[in-house]
């Protein structure tokens, strides 16, 4: 179906000296969490008591100085809630509860008894602006609209000697702003703002929410710049953002209406909130923090908080969510594990608020609490750089370069034929059964070793006279050679045999564990005489059988 006609683009907002386009965000905006309100009403399962009280708290260890709790007028819960948040301390002294409320006197006079006793607050006045909102809800022209937006004004007013102690603010949000006649929107904005009465010092809120979200982000900062431009007395008025997120833009807009003159943001934690949700707060936040600026909430560990979050809402997080979601800081991919990889060996020994510039990961996850283990994972897409991450991450093994991509390959197609990912024990198991654990076609029965001290103060220098009995391809042989060290007399010895001869053409050692427990991993590879080269690993208390060890690993290595 053509959409044209049951659909229409957004009016263009008739601004034409916008200033947004060449402006950053260079601080962060004042925060209202409005989980337990906006994202609470999205739930299918609304929050008890219980949990909002759980949840408040972790919003004030978050950080947030303002949060919308709920709607007390709705019902007993979200009375009973506020109460209880007032009556048993909640409430720290710099924080400020909002309360939302629609422009109607006897829900207005029920929200003012919820807040007898409170230190702060907000209250927070709505109703419903747009063309659809006055004709299919209300049925009222847009003076009565603005009347009833005035009249909850004045009942507000009215009602402010009922709450003595308590410091009241006002916010004011034309719902639906976003569907809603800019000018029309100003109109009531400011007849509000007049009612009210504002000063610097008593500056009134006025939220400008994407109720539901239906431009382009540029076509939302112009509306926010716009309104900055025409509202009266700009700086008694702090214009707060509330963005949903129906076109999936919630965050560009809010970015970019901040860049328009937005002072405030509202949002909820991980995106809840009707439908496609609220503003994904974190992400904003986040979003900041990469930028280098502090956003002034504390994500330092966004696991628990997301762990709390799911408890609380019953809500999932997408794994693929920004900053949070399981595969967040996963790589599969070949190419993008060998540059993390790199990346995160040039910043071994570097301070921690050194740079980050390691590619494909555009925060570093230990500012966000996670860990660097699952930064690569395998599966069939995964290349040689990752697999050998996991083994020299989890294992200690570290196998010379030009090994890697042999192993890369076999854990490639265990991977494939697996169809699924491998996990670190899978991959090491590849290693071992490849490399370690091999007997066939050579075996080594039994071995002894024999030094032969040169001649003190003579030329000749120290043997080594290697006697073994050895299984090839299920036959015995007892061999005997000298050597200049046991790997040499080893690789004599093996001539005597009817195994390939071969040459050792790379040797790579190092040590693992510490203490008692340390072992030498050796990796050899061989040359044979029909010039094919394979690689061998061995694995030994004792450095000399490690190399020994390689050899054999190599002559029965099946590539
Ligand atoms: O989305 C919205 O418009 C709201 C208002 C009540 C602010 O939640
Ligand atoms: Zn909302």
């Amino acid at each position: 179906m053509n959409p044209n006609g049951k659909y229409r683009p957004f009016e263009p907002i008739p601004i034409t000296n916008r200033t947004w386009p060449t402006k950053t965000i260079t601080k962060a905006p004042l925060w209202c969490s409005v989980d337990l309100r906006d994202g609470n009403q999205a739930l299918v399962n609304p929050m008890s008591v219980e949990q909002k009280l759980e949840f408040f708290d972790l919003l004030v260890k978050i950080g947030f100085k303002e949060i919308e709790v709920g709607f007390p007028s709705a019902s007993d819960t979200e009375f009973n809630f506020m109460r209880r948040l007032i009556e048993e301390n909640h409430v720290p002294e710099d924080v400020t509860l909002q309360v939302l409320c629609q422009a109607r006197e006897h829900l207005i006079k029920r929200t003012f008894e919820s807040l007898k006793g409170c230190r702060n607050a907000i209250f927070h006045l709505y109703n419903s602006t747009s063309p659809a909102q006055r004709k299919y809800t209300f049925n009222k022209s847009k003076e009565e609209i603005k009347q009833i937006a005035i009249d909850g004004i004045r009942c507000v007013k009215s009602c402010l000697s009922l709450s003595e102690g308590t410091n009241i603010r006002l916010e004011y949000s034309p719902e639906s702003f976003s569907t809603t006649e800019i000018d029309y929107a100003l109109e009531i904005c400011e007849a509000v703002k007049k009612e009210w009465g504002t000063s610097r010092e008593n500056k009134i809120i006025l939220n400008l929410p994407t109720t539901v979200e239906c431009a382009l982000p540029n076509q939302f900062a112009d509306s926010i710049e716009y309104f900055c431009q025409h509202i009266s007395n700009r700086d008694e008025v702090i214009i707060s953002l509330h963005n949903h997120n129906d076109r999936g833009e919630g965050v560009a807009q809010c970015e970019l209406g901040l860049l328009a003159g937005a002072d405030r943001v509202e949002g909820c934690l991980f995106g809840n909130g009707e439908r496609t949700g609220n503003l994904d707060i974190v992400n904003v936040a986040l979003n900041m923090y990469t930028q280098g600026v502090d956003p002034q909430l504390d994500f330092s560990d966004i696991q628990a908080i997301a762990e709390d979050y799911k408890r609380f809402t019953g809500m999932e997080i997408h794994p693929r969510t920004p900053y949070v979601g399981e595969l967040v800081y996963t790589a599969f991919s070949g190419s993008h594990q060998d540059a993390i990889r790199k990346g995160m060996a040039a910043r071994v020994g570097k301070a921690d608020n050194e740079y980050w510039d390691v590619p494909y990961l555009p925060i570093d996850p230990h500012d966000v609490g996670r860990q660097y283990e699952g930064i690569i994972r395998i599966n069939s897409q995964s290349g040689k750089g990752g697999a050998a991450f996991i083994m020299e991450q989890d294992y200690g093994i570290s196998m010379p370069k030009a090994m890697q991509p042999v192993f890369g390959n076999l854990v490639k197609e265990a991977a494939d034929k697996a169809q699924r990912e491998l996990q670190p024990a899978e991959i090491f198991d590849v290693f071992e059964n490849t490399w370690i654990k091999t007997k066939s076609p050579l075996n080594i029965i039994e071995i002894s070793e024999r030094h032969l001290e040169g001649e003190r103060g003579s030329n000749v220098p120290e043997q080594v006279a290697t006697m073994l009995t050895i299984e090839w391809n299920g036959k015995r042989y007892a061999i005997a050679a000298n050597g200049n060290g046991p790997l040499d007399a080893f690789v004599s010895a093996m001539k005597q045999t009817p195994a390939p001869k071969f040459n050792i053409t790379s040797f790579h050692e190092h040590s693992v564990g510490t203490g008692s427990d340390t072992y030498a991993m050796s990796y050899v590879q061989i040359t044979k005489e029909d010039g094919s080269q394979v690689w061998g690993v061995g694995k030994s208390s004792n450095v000399g059988r490690a190399g020994i060890a390689a050899v054999v690993s190599a002559l029965n290595f099946k590539g």
